[in-house]
């Protein structure tokens, strides 16, 4: 006898922005190329471009304003309240500007993702975010830049490395142009990422992912 199909994985996005990203996910799931249900959008910050994406999408969205919290331990708790509350398998960072406490990440052990707009472990962690990540690439003068799907965990930009996909960085290029050319390729390795942590194929061990055979 067959085995009954499987419920899809449940993930929830975590936004703080324009939320291309959440929209490359989306578009995958609609698709049909990215096996998994987007239960919740949730957005640190209100009335941001993401949460109208979602909810475009039927995808029902939650505020939780990092201001009304004393401090990023009690923020974070209540983020991962709503995690739970929506029963999440997979949580996915995405453009979402505030460092969560360990007990987050700590929940979903290898199923938390984040998507950084560079090739860790080069141009990461403390004030590498936004346009200061391309800024120090364009400064260092490297050819090359990308964009890396990594494991959260307790340590910002730290955790293994699913995916990474690279750039050329142009002798004429600004902070836009390469920006926008390493948003291109979030968009391709984000969903790819996701869908193996949904098909449960990672392997990881210490820092080092491996992904199992379909
Ligand atoms: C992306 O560049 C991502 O790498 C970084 O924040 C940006 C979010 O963009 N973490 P968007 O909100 O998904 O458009």
């Amino acid at each position: 006898m067959k085995n009954p199909p499987k419920a899809p994985k449940r993930l929830a996005v975590l936004v703080s922005g324009s939320g291309s990203n959440l929209q490359a996910l989306i578009d995958r799931t609609e698709d049909g190329t990215l096996p998994v249900d987007i239960v919740r959008v949730i957005s640190n910050v209100p009335g941001v471009y993401a949460l109208e994406r979602a909810e475009k999408h039927g995808i029902p969205v939650k505020v939780i304003p990092h201001g009304q919290y004393a401090n990023a331990g009690e923020f974070s708790q209540a983020i991962l309240e709503e995690l739970l509350r929506c029963q999440a398998d997979i949580v996915c960072l995405a453009g979402f500007m505030r460092i969560l406490t360990a007990e987050v990440p700590l929940a979903f052990p290898g199923r938390m993702l984040n998507i950084h707009p560079a090739l860790l472990p080069a141009f990461g962690g403390k004030g590498m975010y936004g346009h200061h990540v391309h800024q120090a690439v364009l400064d260092s003068g490297t050819q090359f830049s990308g964009a890396t799907v990594h494991i959260v965990t307790e340590e910002p930009d730290a955790g293994p490395i699913v995916l990474q996909k690279i750039v050329p960085v142009l002798p004429d290029d600004d902070v836009e142009s390469l920006a926008k050319r390493v948003l291109e390729v979030e968009h391709e390795i984000y969903p790819q990422a996701v869908k193996w942590v949904a098909e449960d194929r990672l392997i990881i061990k210490g820092k080092r992912v491996a992904v199992k055979e379909d």
